[in-house]
């Protein structure tokens, strides 16, 4: 059985299904498209032995499909790969109405639909989004990108699908890392808006580390609709978008200090929305129980909530400030009232941003 979900943008509605039976979808979907008769299929070297025939053999039924595999690593969404994309897409000689698949995670994902945003100023962009980070986060909102030396998704576009395919069954050949990581972003969706989804972790963590069918879908669905949810309300990141950012102030600092190595950007979430409820708590925001029920949730799916003590607190605050997120480097903070309620908040003192920070030391 598969959902549906429809998102409406300025640019355009679609649909994003949700489901066991994708592959059907996906053949009914582009057997009744209007798309030209040539496609790209974009993945990269590890997706690509797992799903790349399955997905080419139903597409073979209605294009010539021409596969293009990417070495597999957030170090290969850049620039050089980006134009090696581009290169092959003329080289087949792909036109406006050639859609371009991306099956696999957010770093496919990000790169391929920025080769379809900008190739002929835009093809037709389909996700397949094969990680639980892709399908609850990174195929939605519109937003494809490659990293620069000097920053990531420093040069990017908003440009949204004609549609999204996310697929559970993608899910079961997932590193266990890489699914706690991603679960990290689920339980955000319920501190920033879904009180209901918070609970349910709450209540079936042990189901959902087994990835129980029904638990994943349950979580999978709840997540797109809460992201679609807000990225139809603000497309461009002015205003609600920006609680997205629960979390990722401290994360991104702690990111880059750790040259994007050291972690997941899950598990820096992890750490960043324990800080942001802690400090929520310390301004009197929230009360202490709404700190202690994130970090235990967090705990309970094994996801870190310490800061590295290798880290200087001074150094933590530095980069906070620098994040690009930062609006004229005034930090900024997304805080939490209670589960399933946030407001942004502009935090002036810098010693009690310090203070939380020594408090979240291992
Ligand atoms: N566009 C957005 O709005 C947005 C939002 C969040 C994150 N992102 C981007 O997403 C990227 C991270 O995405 P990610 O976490 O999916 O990482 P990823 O794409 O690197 O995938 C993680 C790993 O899982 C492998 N993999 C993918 N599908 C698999 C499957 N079904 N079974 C087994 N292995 C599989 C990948 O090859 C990779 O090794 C970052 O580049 C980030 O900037 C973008
Ligand atoms: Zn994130």
């Amino acid at each position: 059985m598969n959902d549906i979900i429809n998102v409406h943008t300025i640019t355009k509605d679609y649909k994003i299904y949700i489901g066991e039976d994708i592959l059907d979808e996906l053949r009914s979907f582009v057997e009744r498209s209007d798309y030209s008769d040539k496609s790209a299929l974009v993945t990269n070297s590890t997706v690509y032995p797992l799903y790349g025939e399955k997905v080419e053999r139903v597409l073979k039924d209605r294009f010539k499909v021409f596969t293009y595999i990417l070495p597999d690593g957030e170090e290969y969404k850049n620039i050089h790969e980006f134009i090696k994309i581009v290169d092959f897409l003329a080289e087949n000689n792909l036109d406006r109405r050639s859609p371009l698949f991306a099956l696999g995670g957010g770093v496919v994902g990000d790169i391929a639909g920025f080769a379809a945003a900008t190739f002929l100023r835009g093809i037709p962009l389909i996700h397949i989004p094969t990680t639980l980070l892709a399908q609850v986060d990174s195929s939605i909102g519109g937003k494809v990108a490659v990293n620069h030396k000097r920053g990531k998704n420093l040069i990017g576009a908003f440009y949204q699908p004609d549609a999204v395919f996310s697929g559970i069954d993608f899910l079961y050949t997932l590193p266990d890392r890489e699914w706690r990581g991603a679960l990290a972003e689920v339980i955000k969706y319920g501190v920033i808006q879904d009180e209901e989804l918070f609970s349910y972790m709450e209540k079936n963590t042990e189901k959902i580390l087994h990835r129980d069918r029904q638990a994943m879908l349950y979580i999978v669905k709840k997540s797109i609709l809460n992201k679609a949810n807000i990225v139809q309300r603000d497309e461009r990141e002015k205003d609600i978008r920006r609680i997205l950012n629960f979390g990722h102030t401290l994360a991104h600092a702690l990111e880059k200090m750790g040259e994007y190595k050291t972690c997941r950007h899950g598990e820096a979430v992890a750490v960043g929305m324990v800080f942001a409820s802690l400090l929520s708590w310390k301004l009197n925001i929230c009360e202490k129980q709404v700190y202690e029920r994130i970090k235990n949730i967090l705990q309970s799916f094994s996801l870190p909530v310490h800061i590295p003590s290798k880290f200087e607190t001074d150094d933590i605050y530095d980069a906070m400030r620098w994040d690009k997120k930062a609006v004229s480097n005034k930090l900024r903070f997304v805080l939490t009232e209670n589960i399933g309620k946030v407001k942004i908040v502009t935090v002036l003192e810098p010693q009690i941003i310090g203070e939380a920070i020594d408090k979240m030391k291992e």
